[in-house]
């Protein structure tokens, strides 16, 4: 499928030199009450903000070949009455505790980085290190950070301590991954309208085992179906709809030699098979109904923005790139050319599942990640889509701004910070008495290239043009990361 128009190459609206420094490790852990404020916060905002990420992206100067690699620190921002409380911590994995103590790179990492010592330091060591870095949900009593490939780590949300591995009460056998996107339903079909969390896990093999879960809000697994699809299988993220969950199953394949010789990372042996089709793996949430497949043209998918059921259509929005950006052994990360890459695309799917046909559509030219959506809306239709975006319409580029799109008038708004302002996840938190689907408000934590540390930004959602409610700058750099969630629960005294 065309996805840009490469001609179309728009100028720069960042310095790339500014944009590395996003890329440092972190050396300190802080708790404070934020007080470098512009604007106001606003007193109905109560809750906390949680987010994970790489904190590190060297160890003694021994960098990481990719921040993937890097180790997971978890972000808390925590509010009351219009103050903010700010906490940062590494998650102290088993590796994390080893190769602080060490002072230098123990284990090898998914996406290239090495032990020092050449090939014959690294072939044959297939441990993998837990680095727990994705994302972060506080379900069932527990705050868990996440990693696709283990088991998630527990830590205190007050203090952001580490507990320990949690294995989601004998669930997951040792070293057992989960994924490390789970999405809520806010009110589940089968559980008389009560929210679950449903997350997924993948068994690799000649074929690829999916296994999809469903947690009751105390934890307790409702649910589990699995279903075996034919090849090897990368799948990092999947999308619920009131009766499916759906997962796109882009055409890679995996030759993991390079990796047992000590030549590459595993996530490196992963090679996109272009001109495949992607295969939609639509696996029903409910009951004994067989699960379908249908090709699909799509590219490759990271991140869905929803799905819902409509008309006895499902339908389903993704974020599309032309292929797998790949992570060559000799590259560095940070020489990345933005303009030589094609930018991820926000997608519409509609699968007719009778007749196993399906639609696309491209709905945003722009370049954009990190999509989210009204958590009352996840599943079920929606207007309103909220993600990360570059500054200029056309060409790829870092995130600098938050665009929101309206899917009904095709309107959209964008809040940019650029030259100096690297945008992260929006977060939706919604108006405590609200109604509409965009009364809220939006959370990011920007880097600020210029003074080289970050800023918790609150949007008010239902306009973005009018800027920033409120900036919260931040005494120290946070590295570019990756997920989190807001809780209605304010996890600290003020
Ligand atoms: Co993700």
């Amino acid at each position: 499928m065309q996805l840009q128009d490469k001609s179309a190459i728009a100028p720069r609206s960042y310095d790339i030199a500014e944009w590395h420094k996003g890329y440092r490790s972190v050396s300190q852990e802080l708790d404070y009450e934020i007080d470098e404020i512009e604007g106001e916060i606003p007193v109905e905002l109560n809750g906390t903000l949680f987010r994970n990420g790489p904190g590190l992206l060297d160890i003694n100067g021994q960098p990481f070949h990719h921040p993937f690699d890097g180790d997971g620190m978890i972000c808390a921002i925590a509010f009351q009455n219009g103050r903010a409380h700010f906490r940062n911590r590494f998650v102290r994995t088993e590796a994390f505790v080893e190769e602080q103590q060490a002072g230098r790179i123990l284990y090898r990492g998914v996406f290239g980085t090495q032990k020092p010592g050449g090939i014959l330091a690294n072939a044959f060591d297939c441990r993998i290190k837990n680095i727990a870095n994705t994302n972060v949900i506080y379900w069932g009593g527990k705050l868990l950070a996440l990693w696709e490939a283990a088991e998630p780590y527990r830590l205190d949300p007050q203090t952001l301590e580490t507990l320990g591995k949690d294995d989601l009460d004998g669930l997951l056998p040792p070293g057992g991954a989960i994924a490390a996107h789970p999405h809520v339903d806010p009110v589940c079909a089968a559980d008389g309208g009560t929210p679950c969390l449903v997350n997924f896990a993948m068994k690799p093999g000649l074929s690829t085992t999916l296994t999809v879960y469903e947690f009751s809000p105390s934890g307790r697994l409702l649910r589990k179906r699995s279903h075996a699809t034919p090849g090897f299988a990368f799948i990092h993220d999947f999308a619920i709809s009131e009766h499916y969950a759906i997962f796109f199953q882009n055409p890679v394949s995996f030759n993991p030699l390079p990796w047992l010789l000590g030549l590459r990372g595993a996530g490196q042996c992963i090679t996109f098979q272009t001109g495949k089709p992607t295969q939609a793996i639509i696996v029903p949430r409910f009951g004994n109904a067989p699960v379908k497949t249908i090709p699909v043209e799509a590219g490759f998918v990271f991140h869905h923005a929803n799905a819902f059921e409509q008309d006895n259509v499902l339908v389903v929005d993704s974020i599309c790139y032309e292929a797998l950006p790949s992570v060559e052994p000799g590259a560095d990360y940070r020489q990345t050319n933005f303009e030589s890459l094609a930018p991820g695309q926000l997608w519409r799917f509609r699968f007719d599942l009778e007749r196993g046909t399906v639609e696309q559509q491209r709905l945003e030219d722009r370049c954009v990640e990190f999509p989210s959506v009204h958590p009352n809306h996840v599943g079920r239709p929606y207007r309103y889509a909220y993600m990360g975006a570059a500054h200029h319409p056309t060409g790829n580029a870092p995130l600098q701004a938050i665009l929101k799109l309206d899917l009904l008038t095709g309107e959209r708004q964008l809040f940019s910070l650029a030259p100096h302002g690297y945008a992260g996840e929006p977060v939706f938190v919604p108006f405590p008495d609200g109604s509409a689907e965009d009364d809220g408000w939006v959370l990011s934590l920007f880097f600020n290239g210029k003074q080289e540390r970050s800023e918790l930004v609150i949007l008010d959602a239902r306009d973005l043009t009018q800027g920033a409610i409120a900036r919260l700058t931040l005494k120290q750099h946070i590295p570019y990361g990756l997920h989190g969630n807001f809780y209605p629960m304010t996890f600290h005294h003020f």
